[in-house]
């Protein structure tokens, strides 16, 4: 089977190439994206073409020209970017994800779409939040997920397309960085801390929001879509979550292993209503039950094999 990831120059993108190659086999895996430098990058470790996913028949020749069986639709901005120019956001987001659907039916793929925490808002329950639930979110990025698992779910049904999607928390990781999202904080402060010694903080110290590392991540990814189909209730989207904190905590672990490191708040208005109305902590008991959901890294772990990681590449 072929696999094709669209939007692979971002932060899950870029991980998510060599982790099916690895599963999959080298040429089996053609990473898309619409910058060309990016493409470039790719090239280095994958079959890479250059594709606007909103261009259907751009989009629609690659699929066929490859024989692609399955697609991971990554296209997204982000949340905080999304308030900038939520139109764009919008037209971004539900496009791609349109285009991915179509060809999937067209195609007979299956297909992944992330969603995201994102798409819970105010009036969820912020602890242990359940896997059915209200779903009002307060941001246009949220908007596009909730609208975005409900068509997935529409073109299962109404269309048999096999679709499947996880409500990603905020993903660390020490490869490409991510952005313009709201969870980014977590990730910023290590390279901050390990170039400078201080981090600005824009997200409140007691505000919790869910976290993953990247390679359980991965997993997720991968593992959602090779369960058996008849083990799925659920499709879009799946709760997944490996550990919850406030910057507070994370900040405190840091200190622990970099005793000199300081810390400072500067509150983001527009990160700090978003990071306010998602989730503290998710409940992902049916991901577990469904596929086997069993993340490996947890607050400790991941801050040890972040400041190593990241310390190796600060110091080149
Ligand atoms: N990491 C994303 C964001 O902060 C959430 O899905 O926008």
């Amino acid at each position: 089977m072929n696999i094709l990831v669209v939007g692979a120059g971002g932060q899950i993108g870029t991980e998510l190439i060599p982790h099916l190659q690895s599963l999959y086999g080298e040429d089996n895996v053609i990473a898309a994206d619409l910058k060309k430098d990016v493409v470039e990058k790719l090239s280095e470790i994958s079959r890479s073409v250059v594709l606007d996913a909103l261009d259907v028949n751009a989009y629609r020749e690659l699929v066929s020209k490859n024989k692609i069986g399955r697609i991971y639709n990554l296209v997204a901005l982000l949340s905080a970017t999304g308030e900038k120019n939520p139109q764009l956001a919008w037209d971004v987001n539900m496009g791609a994800l349109i285009n991915s659907l179509e060809l999937a039916r067209e195609f007979n793929c299956s297909l992944f779409t992330p969603s995201s925490i994102g798409a819970f808002g105010h009036s969820t329950p912020h602890k242990n939040t359940p896997q059915d639930t209200i779903m009002q979110p307060n941001t246009i990025y949220g908007v596009c997920k909730v609208s975005g698992e409900l068509l997935s779910d529409y073109y299962y049904t109404r269309f048999g397309v096999d679709t499947r999607s996880v409500r990603f928390p905020g993903i660390i990781s020490n490869g490409a960085l991510p952005g313009g999202g709201t969870t980014d904080y977590a990730v910023e402060v290590f390279y901050e801390i390990l170039k400078t010694g201080h981090y600005t903080c824009p997200i409140p110290e007691n505000t919790y929001m869910d976290m993953m590392y990247m390679p359980d991540a991965l997993r997720a990814c991968t593992d959602l879509m090779d369960a058996p189909a008849e083990k799925l209730i659920h499709r879009n989207s799946f709760n997944v979550t490996a550990m919850s904190f406030n910057p507070k905590e994370l900040f405190a672990a840091i200190k622990k292993r970099v005793p000199e490191a300081t810390f400072k708040y500067e509150i983001d208005p527009v990160k700090d209503k978003i990071s306010a109305s998602w989730p503290d902590n998710m409940d992902d008991s049916c991901a577990r039950d469904e596929w086997g959901w069993n993340p490996q890294w947890l607050l400790d772990n991941m801050v040890d094999d972040m400041l190593t990681e990241i310390g190796k590449k600060v110091r080149k």
